[in-house]
């Protein structure tokens, strides 16, 4: 019997529907282990894409601000704060009950130069710079007090080589910075969660840097919940070893770990590439854009391995992890795509589709049980 078109969609429609609804979402596989989030923008939390902030609603139980907290969205003059997209964004959370970050307080990147500046546009000197952290830090924590849970305070304050990054911060202030940042942040919202985020940190040298960093913290009293480690992975770095390593030695410091910017890039000519440093992305622009019209099944098969094989490293130490991050909701809105660069790291598809990534993250959340054999 020929099928009549309208009974055709209409069935195919359910079918899908059907295998939705049957699908567990992200939060309630991972409910028991660890918070789900998704960093956002400003079209997903003003639900302007109507798709994007459906599936943040429907998988997530905390977002991250993609940008819209960045010192040079929120703060872009000396005297102006714009807050408008902040606020929308704690709304949103707030509205849909979900687990509300902040991102970033201090960074090296998206800092506007005035920062650094007198009017006169001479450098300012450690007291000067020290007020002006503190009021902006004062001013932005203070706003979302008691409503964001958690912030960044600063990102990415060590090399590769494990190096002290030779930030204006660190050459205005010098290296209590850090201590300045986080003890301003904690006066503000004594009640957030304050947290160390950096990208690489899987690396032994870098690993290490970030051990004794937060070991002087603590030592300097101050009050650290979380080191956020990014994982913008490849497709077979770092390896899981690594990944471990990393969070067992994060743990032994008493505090906890965050996941906080993951994605697995698809692109061949960017796997060389391990850096995450924004500085080097200009090194992965390129023109490979073999990926333009999809993601070929091998690597989508490859792609949805790597992810099973981390969430089930996170659930085996989910005891350590508080919130496991992707950094971004579909491959459309994701940083990673470049021109002449389609990638694909995320979970849902160009339309909003799980992946096969999805599929197997989902699965991570329940291990087979091994038979005990007699
Ligand atoms: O909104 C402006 C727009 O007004 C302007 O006209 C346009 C022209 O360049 O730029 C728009 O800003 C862009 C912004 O994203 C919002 O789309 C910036 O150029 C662009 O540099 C910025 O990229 C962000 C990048 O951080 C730098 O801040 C990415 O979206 C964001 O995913 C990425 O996130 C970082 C984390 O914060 C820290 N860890 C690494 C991670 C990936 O680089």
């Amino acid at each position: 019997m020929k099928t009549q078109p309208f009974l055709a969609i209409t069935s195919g429609f359910l079918a899908v529907a059907s295998s939705l609804s049957a699908q567990p979402t992200l939060k309630e596989a991972f409910k028991n282990q660890f918070l789900i989030g998704a960093a956002v923008n400003q079209r997903q939390f003003s639900e302007q894409d109507a798709r994007g902030a459906a599936i943040v609603k429907a998988q997530f139980n905390s977002i991250t601000p993609e940008n819209v907290l960045k010192w040079e969205a929120v703060h872009p003059q000396p005297d102006e704060y714009n807050f408008e997209p902040g606020d929308r964004y704690v709304e949103f959370g707030e509205k849909n009950g979900m687990t509300i970050i902040g991102h970033t307080l201090v960074w090296h990147s998206q800092t506007p130069r005035w920062v650094f500046q007198d009017a006169e546009g001479k450098d300012l000197d450690r007291e000067a710079l020290l007020t002006r952290m503190s009021n902006h830090i004062h001013t932005v924590v203070g706003r979302y007090k008691g409503r964001i849970k958690g912030w960044d305070v600063v990102n990415e304050a060590l090399m590769d080589n494990g190096m002290m990054r030779q930030t204006r911060w660190l050459k205005i202030i010098g290296d209590d910075y850090i201590v300045k940042a986080f003890e301003f942040a904690h006066a503000a919202d004594p009640n957030a969660e304050l947290y160390y985020n950096d990208y690489s940190l899987e690396n032994e040298t870098k690993r290490n840097a970030c051990v004794e960093l937060v070991k002087k913290l603590q030592a300097r009293g101050v009050r650290i919940h979380a080191i956020g480690t990014q994982h913008h992975n490849k497709l077979a770095s770092p390896t899981l070893a690594q990944m471990e390593k990393t969070l067992v030695e994060f743990s032994k410091l008493g505090v906890k770990v965050c996941i906080t910017e993951l994605d697995v890039d698809t692109v061949a000519s960017s796997q060389r590439n391990t850096s995450a440093d924004v500085a080097d992305v200009t090194r992965q622009t390129g023109t490979d854009n073999s990926q333009a019209s999809g993601l070929p099944d091998d690597l989508q098969q490859k792609q949805a391995q790597r992810y099973a094989e981390m969430f089930a490293l996170f659930h085996k130490h989910a005891d350590k992890i508080d919130r496991v991050t992707l950094w971004g909701v579909t491959d459309a809105d994701s940083w990673l795509n470049r021109p002449g660069r389609v990638n694909h790291p995320l979970l849902f598809d160009r339309n909003g589709k799980p992946k096969p990534a999805f599929d197997a993250v989902i699965k991570a959340a329940n291990p087979p049980t091994i038979p005990i054999v007699p």
